[in-house]
């Protein structure tokens, strides 16, 4: 008997009369009177078996004792149902089974193979085969594969090839901690995985290749969130003889592609904001512009001076809450704890209500007359009913708290529409940003990101000030991209490693094959990558990236289900000359 002449999502009321084979898992058996249903599953979709006393008894008998999830094969006729299923694309037929096999046996799986499912996240990560059996998981990798193809096609129709880098490296400082991987052969030797194939695909560039990509595996040691994995992909990019406006063309209509392809949406030129407006306006540099409820600073007239909170403060800014005014008491002390919480820090909430009646009243009523709350009315052009939310403070703390208080609202009121996309640029990064810890500059985005030619100068007098040719792309208040033209003259590059603190010879040791390449003739470049996971999950209209990878590492970095990482046989440790003086099986 064959296996299968056709899947379970294909029979279609044309088939009926026809002998067919399917094979599959038993997604569920149903009893009903002299019948017996099977739905038989498989990755294509669900087709229903029929048994029947009256057909054969016996044949019904074993069906029955058929458990979920035992892989069959089966044989019978394509039927018409006399009650159609019009949510199954197959469902105007059935299989009158004439013979079925088993092919595995299976225990009860651990959670119900549901769209809905009852397992909970970590029982789910442990039986991953079993999670991915389910059409919810099933259609995210199938996603991931057509976004996959999408990028491969666009990319090689405009003249990029793909190159494959290594993955045993040297590290490459790119903010985050390296993985190591002890060399055997080179006692007391590591090498890093790749944060990222940045200086490989530069050192493309001065071979000659011109336009390079690589949906690639990245590795970063750091702390994990729901878009952030420890092992991710990114689609990365390198183009010679560029300027900014040429990557930024390229990656936008790769993004416009995508969206077409896969969500059939016509976008229109994707804004730009600066760094600084962006941070003016969102408080942030990656901001979610499916939604308005921009920033509002107080000049000092608005400040007044007899409430010190405000007219001390390095910075006050507030949003605009449409029809917020109905807000009750409970409610504005909720928002006020949110933004009391230790990550955010702030040490309280002004709010003012634009009444229905269209008279004014506010927290801080004691220090502001109804005419200064008019005033403030005016800034935000609020309309009878809008409710204003104020902070005061530092002026960086004071803006990621707002930031973090306005996505609170607009998750609150549905505002983050998970089916509409607004893409943006954000330009002009700062080069530099000075790290409180290490009391030293660091590079905002790496190390190889060249300065504006205008601020140059600026690199001994001001460095904070100096602006990069540094870009990100930004999709519905989640960054998906980041790139930088780079710098491709050796003297600017050994400057640039002399601003970040490090010495001569420490930049050579480390760099010194990236400056000599760039002896022999190095074109201008610059490039991009994405983050490939962060993508295909805004694509599924999602923000977890752990539900679009086959294979993910909980939030603690471990695979639950081949229970890594784990201790090494000593013997491993002795080839590879280490010692361990933690002992795992005390913890
Ligand atoms: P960057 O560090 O900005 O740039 O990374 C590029 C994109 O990768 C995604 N990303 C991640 N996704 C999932 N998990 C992570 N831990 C993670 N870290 C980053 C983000 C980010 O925008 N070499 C440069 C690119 C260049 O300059 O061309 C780089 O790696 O979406």
């Amino acid at each position: 008997m064959a296996y299968r002449s056709h899947h379970c999502g294909e029979l279609r009321l044309n088939d009926a009369g026809k002998t067919v084979h399917l094979s599959g898992w038993v997604h569920r058996v149903r009893e009903l009177g002299g019948m017996t249903f099977i739905d038989l599953r498989d990755r294509y979709g669900i087709t229903q078996l029929a048994f029947n006393e009256f057909w054969d008894a016996q044949l019904m008998k074993e069906a029955q004792q058929l458990g979920r999830e035992t892989v069959l094969q089966a044989e019978g006729e394509v039927l018409e149902r006399s009650s159609k299923n019009d949510q199954l694309p197959t469902g105007e037929v059935e299989l009158r089974v004439t013979g079925f096999k088993v092919l595995s046996a299976a225990h009860v799986p651990p959670f119900t193979i549901e769209d809905a499912t009852d397992g909970g996240d970590e029982l789910r990560m442990k039986y991953r085969y079993l999670d991915i059996r389910r059409r919810p998981v099933r259609e995210n990798l199938l996603l991931r594969n057509e976004v996959n193809l999408a990028v491969r096609n666009y990319l090689h129709e405009q003249g990029f090839t793909e190159v494959e880098t290594p993955y045993l490296i040297k590290s490459t400082p790119e903010g985050a901690r390296d993985f190591v991987v002890p060399s055997r052969m080179n006692p007391g030797e590591f090498y890093a995985l790749p944060q990222s194939p940045q200086t490989f695909k530069q050192l493309l560039m001065v071979g000659g290749m011109d336009k390079y990509y690589q949906i690639v595996k990245c590795f970063r040691d750091e702390d994990l969130r729901a878009d952030r994995q420890p092992e991710f992909t990114q689609i990365d990019c390198e183009m010679s003889f560029v300027d900014q406006e040429d990557i930024l063309n390229t990656f936008e209509g790769l993004t416009r592609h995508l969206l077409h392809k896969i969500r059939g949406i016509e976008l229109d030129a994707f804004p730009r904001l600066s760094y600084n407006d962006a941070m003016r306006r969102y408080g942030n540099d990656k901001p979610d512009i499916r939604f308005g409820m921009e920033f509002v600073e107080f000049d000092a007239e608005l400040r007044g001076t007899e409430f010190k909170v405000f007219s001390e403060a390095e910075l006050v800014v507030g949003i605009k809450l449409e029809g917020g005014a109905e807000r009750s008491r409970k409610q504005l002390d909720a928002l006020r704890d949110l933004v009391q919480q230790p990550q955010l820090g702030m040490s309280g909430l002004i709010w003012a209500r634009h009444q229905t009646d269209g008279s004014f009243t506010s927290s801080v009523n004691k220090f502001f007359d109804e005419q200064a709350l008019k005033n403030w009315g005016s800034a935000f052009e609020s309309q009878a009913g809008d409710l204003m939310l104020i902070l005061a403070g530092a002026k960086d703390k004071t803006r990621s708290a707002l930031s973090a208080l306005r996505m609170h609202l607009a998750d609150e009121l549905g505002l983050r529409k998970a089916d509409e996309f607004a893409p943006l640029w954000v330009v002009d990064f700062p080069l530099l940003e000075w790290d409180e810890d290490s009391e030293r500059f660091h590079a905002m985005h790496h190390p190889f990101t060249s300065p504006k030619e205008e601020d140059i100068a600026l690199l001994g007098t001001d460095p904070g000030a100096v602006r990069a040719n540094a870009y990100d792309l930004v999709l519905n208040g989640n960054e998906i991209g980041g790139g930088s033209i780079r710098i491709h003259d050796r003297s600017l590059q050994k400057k640039m490693f002399k601003h970040l603190g490090f010495t001569e010879e420490e930049a050579q040791a480390q760099f010194g094959f990236l400056m000599d390449a760039f002896q022999y003739g190095a074109p201008p470049h610059g490039g991009i990558a994405f983050g490939f996971d962060r993508l295909v999950a805004l694509l599924g209209g999602q923000e977890t990236i752990r539900d679009f990878i086959a294979f993910p590492k909980n939030n603690a970095g471990r695979d639950v289900m081949i229970d890594a990482p784990s201790a090494i046989d000593p013997t491993q440790l002795d080839e590879l000359e280490l010692k361990t003086t933690h002992d795992p099986s005390a913890d």
